[in-house]
């Protein structure tokens, strides 16, 4: 080969490599940047460890030659795919490309990502799914929702194998939206990302709503209202920061163990914040947030699901640098009762937790079940048995610390032994009972209390009665369903030593096919 004719094909390779970083051309990337919006590349660039990139189909193109396809091409169309590190860690990565027809995804689109999604299952690596995108390839037809469904299909697959995660950083609509909704965790830019399976045009026709796409799927809807999306984030850099933090807690697949942090665990762990935490007044709320700082590795928490079902708190912390996931009743929202949000919020967590062998706390301080049509109506029942039954089927090391009331059905479903729970701690002010003292006088010593001189004075001396004998954690723990007693400020030490004994716990479910949760 002469010496021109090789540099004359480094230069195509130059020029190709030149052309496919550009996307849809500079007015369409100054288009983005308009709309508030990185890049694909851009994002990839903050997302990955500096250099790791390793680009896969950089030079792919479309196949198809309808409506005009056959005279636009570009270069990866549409989708930036590969591999790279975060924090020295393998993951796959694609971004969608919205200045290349809009993101949106054609079949050879959907090839890219599929071939990433398949070497992540081949080597047990997270998959993380930067979405922007207008949806199916208008011109390409059924190949391309063909493409969305080979996806799916992958994404289904991949389910608790591989943690995958999705952050919607632009329209993600129609069909498109159930890769992520099928995917670990959804994080969503404010103002800038929407997702809703039928725009507010088609809304306006059906039911005669007027309502803007922020309002119908943006992201302060869907962390609020839907409890779609996981994580609502500022700005697109919070959102990439929020998905290393969540990837800082998470093994690279269900084969692994949690990342672990060097962490020396003294003695002296005793913690005197915590001894007062819980009000005088069983009554008063307060914030579970508390606790939980109280007991975890200094400003360690990170919270999920923050804004949707707030009457539960879930979120991921280290507890002597070893990652475990939190499920506390909030005190401080509806005095931390259980509804269907709480529930299936804290199914799916501890779901997750469960798949990816991640230690589970629970921290219980529950009055009951919400009472109510509205809660019926919707079906409290088969939505409360979902975290019942998550709890229930869950393997991993698991500890309660009930720090006030656990109360009904509820003090089963949070965690209790009866469903398989390792350790159960409760503090000195916790009540184990079948309800509240005043509904439990009033209903077994109704007659008695009727029939009083004065029934006010009666009802007060039997709620006293039922108080002292059930609203304590001692009749619990004569049983042994409570295997300690524990001063508050002693629960950090005793957590760091319970989990380190549990680490090696093996639990193995009954065989079969899969369970049948109730949906
Ligand atoms: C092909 C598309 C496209 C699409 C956008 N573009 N969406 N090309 N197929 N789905 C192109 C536009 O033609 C335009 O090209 C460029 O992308 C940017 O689009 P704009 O409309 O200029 O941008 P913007 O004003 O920001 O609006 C973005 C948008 C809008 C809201 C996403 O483009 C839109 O409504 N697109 C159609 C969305 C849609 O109905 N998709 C199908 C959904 S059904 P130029 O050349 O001008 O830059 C679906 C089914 C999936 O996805 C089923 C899975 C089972």
């Amino acid at each position: 080969m002469s010496e021109s004719s090789a540099g004359s094909k480094i230069e195509v390779l130059n020029r190709k490599n030149t052309e496919a970083l550009l996307g849809g051309g500079q007015d369409r990337i100054d288009a983005q940047h308009k709309k508030g919006k990185l890049t694909a590349r851009e994002r990839l660039d903050l997302l990955l460890d500096a250099g790791s990139f390793e680009e896969i189909g950089k030079f792919v193109m479309h196949r198809s030659k309808d409506f005009g396809l056959d005279k636009e091409y570009y270069l990866g169309d549409g989708v930036v795919t590969g591999y790279g590190t975060i924090n020295g860690r393998l993951v796959y990565v694609f971004s969608q490309d919205f200045t290349v027809f809009g993101g949106s995804l054609s079949e050879t689109h959907a090839e890219k990502i599929v071939k990433i999604m398949d070497l992540a299952m081949k080597n047990g690596a997270p998959v993380i799914g930067l979405n922007d995108s207008g949806g199916a390839r208008i011109q390409e037809g059924v190949v391309s929702l063909g493409g969305y469904a080979d996806i799916f299909y992958r994404n289904t697959l991949a389910s608790g194998v591989i943690p995958q995660i999705s952050a919607v950083m632009g329209p993600c609509a129609g069909g498109a939206v159930y890769s992520p909704a099928i995917t670990d965790f959804i994080l969503m830019v404010e103002n800038t990302s929407y997702m809703f399976v039928t725009g507010p045009n088609v809304v306006k026709t059906v039911t005669h709503e007027n309502v803007s796409s922020e309002e119908l799927g943006g992201a302060s809807t869907h962390s609020t209202k839907s409890g779609v999306t996981h994580f609502s984030c500022a700005n697109e850099l919070e959102c990439i920061q929020n998905i290393k933090t969540l990837l800082s807690f998470i093994p690279q697949n269900c084969e692994d163990t949690t990342p672990r942090y060097a962490y020396e665990a003294t003695d002296d762990e005793y913690r005197p914040v915590l001894d007062r935490i819980i009000p005088e007044n069983p009554n008063q709320p307060y914030d579970m947030r508390e606790v939980i700082e109280g007991i975890i590795d200094e400003g360690s928490f990170f919270e999920v699901h923050k804004n949707f079902g707030e009457n539960i708190v879930v979120g991921f912390a280290r507890l002597a640098g070893r990652s475990i996931g939190i499920v506390g009743n909030q005190p401080a929202v509806l005095a931390g009762v259980l509804d269907i949000n709480a529930s299936t919020k804290a199914a799916r967590f501890v779901r997750f937790c469960d798949c990816f062998n991640i230690p589970l706390l629970v921290l219980e301080d529950v009055p009951g079940f919400l009472p109510g049509t509205d809660q019926e109506w919707r079906g409290i029942i088969s939505n409360g048995a979902k975290l019942l039954y998550a709890f229930s089927e869950a393997t991993v090391p698991r500890i309660t610390v009930i720090t006030r009331k656990a109360y009904g059905g509820a003090y089963d479903v949070m965690n209790s032994k009866h469903i398989g729970a390792d350790l159960n701690y409760a503090w000195p002010t916790a009540e184990i009972a079948v309800m509240g003292a005043k509904g439990a006088a009033e209903i077994i010593f109704k007659r008695e209390i009727a029939q009083a001189e004065d029934p006010e004075a009666k009802l007060a001396e039997k709620i006293t009665e039922y108080q002292q004998k059930f609203a304590t954690p001692y009749r619990a723990a004569h049983r042994g369903f409570i295997d300690e007693v524990i001063m508050p400020g002693q629960t950090r030490l005793k957590l760091i030593k319970a989990f380190k004994m549990l680490e090696n716990k093996v639990a193995n479910l009954p065989r079969k096919k899969h369970g049948n949760i109730p949906l």
